[in-house]
């Protein structure tokens, strides 16, 4: 994203200015391209909302999915495909990405971002609520996942969880977006479905045995949130 902290109403020196400024000071390291800002543009431009993540997180997955060898990579939450975009260039011509999207304009914006980028022969975007989708590549006997990208609806997220280790193996990352939330994590769920979510998500990966885990907190210029990774252990 180009919005600055500032145009989000920070003050001058509010911390936010500075994660901000950080972000835009990397951004030739980053190297979003052209294809990329006009995948934000477009998506801004049908009016759907500007919460797709920054272009340091978007490299971010895209370097875990090229050094976890991905080849085949699922989303839940594609927005206007701008991660997806990310993600789906760490692919090969013949790998391919599956991202799970309930609106139907959304999916419709990120066809044509995903046609723009080329990458149409590699990406399927399956519309309809993630988790009926999920089941669905459960029953029909998917082939597992090497990297799973959970960003949609935040209660959903034990939900996700579970059925993406249905659609995994050993090794298969699964990043979570949205985990921190401003820090509100820490406090009680109360009656925050988000905040329950991330809970839930937590409860569960720490009980299962099959995963290895850690939760990165993160600032830039959307502010401070996080990720959560975990990998099938083996
Ligand atoms: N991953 C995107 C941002 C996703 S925003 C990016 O970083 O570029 C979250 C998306 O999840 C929205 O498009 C929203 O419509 C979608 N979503 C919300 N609830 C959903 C559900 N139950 N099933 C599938 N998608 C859902
Ligand atoms: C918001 C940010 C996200 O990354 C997301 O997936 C959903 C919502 C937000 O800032 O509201
Ligand atoms: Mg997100």
């Amino acid at each position: 994203m180009t919005s600055s902290a500032a145009a989000h109403g920070a003050a001058p020196d509010d911390p936010r200015s500075t994660w901000a400024a950080v972000d835009a000071y990397f951004a030739p390291l980053v190297g979003e391209d052209a294809v990329l800002a006009a995948a934000r543009r477009r998506a801004r431009e049908a009016g759907l909302p500007a919460i797709q993540v920054s272009a340091a997180q978007g490299r971010f997955l895209q370097l875990l999915a090229l050094a976890c060898g991905a080849r085949r990579i699922l989303e839940v939450g594609t927005l206007g495909g701008y991660s997806t975009i990310w993600l789906a260039r760490a692919l090969a011509p013949d790998d391919s990405l599956v991202t799970c999207e309930i609106d139907p304009r959304h999916a419709a914006v990120a066809r044509e971002n995903l046609a723009s980028a080329g990458l149409e022969d590699r990406v399927e975007v399956l519309v309809a609520p993630a988790a009926d989708s999920l089941r669905r590549l459960v029953e029909d006997g998917a082939e597992a996942f090497d990297l799973v990208f959970v960003d949609a609806d935040k209660p959903s997220n034990p939900v996700y969880l579970d059925l993406a280790l249905h659609l995994s193996h050993p090794g298969t990352l699964v990043v979570v977006d949205n985990t921190v939330r401003g820090g509100a994590v820490a406090g009680p769920s109360g009656d925050d479905p988000d905040v329950r979510g991330v809970h839930g998500l937590v409860d569960a990966i720490t009980a299962d045995p099959r995963l290895e885990a850690t939760a990165l907190q993160t600032v830039g210029e959307k502010g401070y949130d996080g990720f959560v990774l975990a990998r099938v252990v083996g």
